[in-house]
């Protein structure tokens, strides 16, 4: 099938490789002529496992183009992706001028009838949002004739795992009341249902509620495991083996439930942001996701009051190493991050931060640029040399058994604050390591 996607970025690059992968023609139509460029040179915008040589080898088999000429994306495909960014509004919500901008821009071009696919996450009530910028610019150009149907199929990929997750799906969410629209999205995806069906279609609205849903629910249940972990800290119980205990109940499980120093990346902030601005807006009052929301705030301190507490309020002239920048393992991306959140009130405190991260580097440097505060260092042992302290925001897996005589030898004083309980307590303390982590008190 002929695909064009709107935005490349980790849901529409991913989203457009995987379906070139399978077969499908694809062209990604970004407005950014640099990342576009730089795609066609084989230079991947993002650190994704896996990613690289699917994108350079459907782009060499001509299954995968990209462009900037929006034209030429549209005349393309049988069925338009949308999946540009949606950032938080001033108040919250999700801006939507991105998403509409494409509807406009594929109304301006269409000439034979189209099926528009919302992909990015967009609050209820989006879809008929796009349904009328679409009929807006059909009519003014005089073209109303032409038919479209808008299509909701929210994405659910983890960044870290996005090619995985794509190729082999839990679900594929498709909102639609429109017959042809629902075979071809099923036609579209027929070569990721091998296994069992794994298409779930339902209308439109609550096709878009189910993504704020799942990732309000995935959210939910970090700031509990933050809630108990600080709990667990003041009583004086140790969290890991709360953990589990709950877990091996069937009905909890023991995924997601690990506590360390909240959510970020680029989308549960976001999302439980703007599922309470649109309960706001109904006038119904979002008690859990407030709340949700406010104890993943604090978390993201909790690490800096950790030190501040050990250095007896006085962190000016210390250095300290940080190990891990990015939100989470095996991604490059920082929005959002705890770690911004630690190296920022350090550097208020006057303190210095030697910092690494295995992918996040360059983002660091973009986001930061040179700072006397801030070394960027080339290995985790480096960042070690002279510092006062370790601390660990990431937990990436080359951090599990580090040289633990080493991190003695080069740091000032045997002090890590692990914000991911990668260690063992009783171990730590026979390594003669003072040892701060989160809710084992
Ligand atoms: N990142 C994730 O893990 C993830 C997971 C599921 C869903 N989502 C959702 O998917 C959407 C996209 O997220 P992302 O992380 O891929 O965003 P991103 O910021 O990485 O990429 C968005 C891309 O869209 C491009 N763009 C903006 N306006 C455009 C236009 N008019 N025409 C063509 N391209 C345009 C930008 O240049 C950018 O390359 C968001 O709504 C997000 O909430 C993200």
């Amino acid at each position: 099938m002929k695909v064009t996607v709107f935005g490349i970025g980790y849901v529409g690059l991913v989203q457009a490789a995987i379906l070139a992968e399978v077969g499908h023609d694809v062209i990604c139509v970004d407005v950014d002529a640099d990342k576009v460029e730089r795609l066609k040179q084989g230079q991947i915008p993002i650190f994704e496992p896996g990613l690289e040589p699917l994108v350079k080898e459907n782009y060499a088999a001509g299954r995968l183009k990209f462009t900037t000429d929006a034209a030429e994306g549209v005349k393309h495909g049988e069925v338009q992706f949308i999946a540009v960014g949606t950032p938080p509004d001033e108040d919250g919500s999700a801006d939507l001028k991105y998403v509409l901008a494409v509807a406009a821009t594929i109304a301006e071009h269409m000439e034979a009838n189209q099926i528009i696919i919302d992909k990015s996450t967009v609050p209820v009530g989006t879809a008929d949002k796009v349904k009328a910028k679409v009929a807006e610019v059909l009519q003014s150009r005089g073209r109303p004739d032409l038919t479209y149907a808008v299509v909701s199929n929210p994405e659910f990929l983890k960044e870290g795992s996005a090619v995985a997750d794509c190729m082999r799906p839990d679900r594929i969410v498709i909102g639609t009341s429109d017959e042809h629209a629902e075979e071809v999205m099923r036609e579209l995806y027929s070569p990721f249902n091998r296994n069992h069906d794994k298409v779930i279609v339902m209308d439109v609205r609550s096709a878009e509620l189910t993504k704020y849903a799942a990732n309000c629910m995935l959210a939910t249940k970090i700031s509990f495991m933050n809630e108990m972990a600080n709990l667990a800290e003041i009583l004086g119980a140790d969290i890991e083996s709360v953990r589990k205990g709950i877990g091996s109940d069937q009905r909890i499980g023991y995924h997601f439930i690990y506590p360390g120093l909240g959510y970020g990346g680029s989308c549960f902030p976001k999302d439980v942001q703007a599922l309470i601005r649109t309960a706001e807006q109904m006038k119904f009052e979002p008690k859990v996701l407030k709340a949700v929301e406010a104890r993943n705030n604090e978390q993201k301190t909790t690490l800096f009051a950790k030190l501040n507490k050990h250095y007896g309020g006085d962190l000016k002239g210390k250095t300290f190493a940080i190990w891990g920048l990015s939100f989470k393992p095996n991604t490059d991306d920082m929005r959002e991050a705890p770690s911004r959140v630690l190296m920022e009130a350090l550097w208020e405190a006057g303190a210095n931060v030697q910092a690494y991260d295995p992918e996040a580097m360059n983002e660091a440097q973009r986001i930061y640029g040179n700072r006397d505060d801030l070394t960027l260092c080339g290995t985790k042992e480096g960042a070690l040399k002279g510092a006062d302290a370790l601390v660990i925001v990431t937990e990436w897996q080359m951090f599990r058994a580090p040289d633990f005589p080493l991190i003695k030898k080069c740091l000032r004083d045997p002090v890590v604050f692990d914000g991911r309980n990668m260690y063992d307590t009783a171990r730590m303390a026979k390594r003669g390591f003072t040892y701060y982590s989160v809710g084992r008190g």
